[in-house]
């Protein structure tokens, strides 16, 4: 009790600090965002579904590495049993005013040899799932493949490691283009690709958990951190691409619709304002970044890469580049804050490099375990900024941006609703600005299975009970903000009138 009183008195300190202390902008609504930008939330596949063999689904690389210990010991067998819970969990979103809904197709359940027949049952859920979510007239924005390539095809021929991944990749996008694509008009191929090569192939902190010594977090008996990362890079470039020529030589015209790519996007600042410091900020944008988005716009490879990973970085061919080159419609950016860059050449100096090492730097502005992200939303505002200067803004979808704190039943979760108003000012600001930003997605909607932390760690507008049998959802004091705005109201106003209502779920 005293403790929902604490939390209650720094609810009323964030209204007192007003004036842009948090945000950018002390007020907005809905209304300051043109009409067809999107707001929603999302989750993925694994993190919540559940129903791990259930119906005809089998194992994705994830299921393997959960179930090798590496998510905190945690797994998704049951997550938020999400499979069996949905209906109910479209109408949470739908109470909650959500515009848009982001979620992945689990590829196992889909497809579960990895390609071949497709399973009636996923099939039918998949499209049960997108038609109610239509029906409460929610924008379905899915994600082809989140951490989760079919285990059976990591057997086959080492999954990403593999050109056979490419076209197995595209024969099961167009498995959705063709099963669902007459109701969904946003597909991402991949998540993250930039942090599911640098996670699953050199420091083994995602799936599939592969590393070498002495660069990963584990002891890993498989793989090489100096080369994997870029190998997997360059295939999730051309499946990218060549998912993007299908859609749009076979089913644009047809379905309108448009396909994009995922990164994980910090913000980086100098530590200092040396040119060591500026000139390793930006490396890490080129590595970050321009990784994958200079092939997109430019059609290769940022010159700080190859001269820094050298032949470990694979080149593309004349035809290759032309494919890639202006593939795609959309990117997607998940952005949590910003890191301060410091200059270190003497990672540099030894020949045994993996990505990191080639990046040449070292940051702050985070520290492990992460118990709290920094606000800081003028990276988000940047971050924006740089994109329209040097990729020619293109269309974004702010894919994943939210507040993470240990998991608990507090559902008073003040400080997230801080983070969103900062940051959902943040995007009102470089919209303002002249950026090309589309959408918004807050993450995640439930507290769900985290790759860091497991279930340790939540950053749902929902918290879900993992002590009720029924895995009941909870409404924090975040959903109600959130959908307050989405219902238009005045922010500044907010949080009050959700003290008012904080009674009916407290206790
Ligand atoms: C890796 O192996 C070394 C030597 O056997 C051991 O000291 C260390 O704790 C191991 N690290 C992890 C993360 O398991
Ligand atoms: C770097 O210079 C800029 C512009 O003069 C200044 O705003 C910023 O605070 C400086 N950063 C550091 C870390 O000194
Ligand atoms: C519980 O979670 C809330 C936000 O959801 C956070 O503010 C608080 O610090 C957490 N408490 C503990 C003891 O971790
Ligand atoms: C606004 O856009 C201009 C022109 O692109 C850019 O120079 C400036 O840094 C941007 N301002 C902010 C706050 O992002
Ligand atoms: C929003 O609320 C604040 C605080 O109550 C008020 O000062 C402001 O005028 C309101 N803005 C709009 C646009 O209604």
């Amino acid at each position: 009790m005293s403790n929902v009183f604490r939390l209650l008195v720094l609810s009323l300190l964030v209204i007192g600090k007003g004036d842009g202390v948090y945000g950018l902008v002390d007020e907005y609504r809905r209304d300051d965002f043109p009409a067809e930008f999107v707001f929603g939330s999302g989750t993925s596949a694994y993190q919540v579904e559940g129903a791990a063999l259930e119906d005809g689904r089998s194992y994705s690389i994830w299921d393997t590495y959960a179930h090798s210990g590496f998510c905190s010991g945690a797994n998704g067998d049951i997550a938020c049993d999400g499979y069996h819970k949905y209906k109910e969990d479209i109408e949470l979103m739908a109470e909650t005013g959500l515009e848009a809904y982001r979620f992945s197709i689990s590829w196992s359940r889909l497809i579960p040899n990895g390609r071949g027949s497709v399973n009636v049952k996923g099939l039918q859920f998949y499209n049960d799932f997108i038609n109610r979510l239509i029906a409460q007239g929610i924008e379905p924005h899915v994600t082809l493949n989140h951490i989760d390539l079919p285990q059976i095809l990591e057997d086959e021929y080492g999954g990403w490691l593999s050109r056979k991944s490419v076209e197995d990749f595209v024969a099961y996008a167009e498995v959705c283009f063709r099963e669902f694509g007459d109701r969904v008009l946003h597909w991402t191929t991949f998540n993250e690709a930039n942090l599911y090569a640098l996670g699953g192939y050199d420091t083994a902190s995602s799936p599939p958990g592969r590393c070498s010594s002495p660069f990963g977090y584990i002891n890993c008996t498989i793989g090489d951190s100096t080369y994997e990362p870029y190998l997997v890079g360059h295939h999730f470039l051309l499946a990218h691409a060549s998912t993007v020529r299908l859609y749009h030589e076979k089913y644009k015209a047809m379905q309108h619709g448009f396909v994009g790519l995922n990164l994980l996007l910090f913000w980086f600042e100098p530590y200092t304002n040396t040119t060591e410091d500026v000139k390793a900020t930006q490396r890490a944008n080129d590595f970050y970044l321009g990784w994958f988005l200079n092939p997109l716009v430019n059609g290769d490879y940022p010159e700080i890469m190859k001269k820094n990973a050298g032949k470990r970085l694979p080149s593309f061919t004349k035809i290759e580049s032309e494919k890639v080159k202006g593939s795609f419609d959309f990117l997607g950016i998940n952005h949590y804050t910003t890191l301060y860059v410091k200059d270190n050449p003497k990672s540099l100096e030894t020949d045994n490099r993996d990505a990191y090492a080639d990046m040449a730097f070292t940051y702050t502005g985070i520290e492990f375990p992460i118990a709290e992200f920094p606000l800081k939303p003028m990276g988000l505002v940047k971050l924006l900024s740089y994109l329209k200067e040097e990729y020619g803004n293109p269309p974004i979808y702010i894919h994943e941006n939210g507040q993470v704190h240990a998991r608990n039943a507090t559902l008073i979760d003040t400080p997230r609703v801080a983070y969103l108003q900062a940051y959902i000012g943040a995007v009102l600001v470089a919209l303002r600005n002249g950026s090309n930003t589309k959408g918004y997605f807050q993450w995640s909607f439930f507290d769900l299975l985290e790759m860091v932390g497991g279930y340790g760690y939540g950053y749902g507008l929902y918290y879900v009970d993992l002590d009720d049998k029924e895995l009941t959802r909870y409404p924090k004091l975040s959903a109600h903000w959130y959908a307050n705005f989405l219902k238009g109201n005045n922010i500044s106003d907010i949080v009050i009138s959700n003290l008012k209502v904080k009674g009916s779920f407290s206790s």
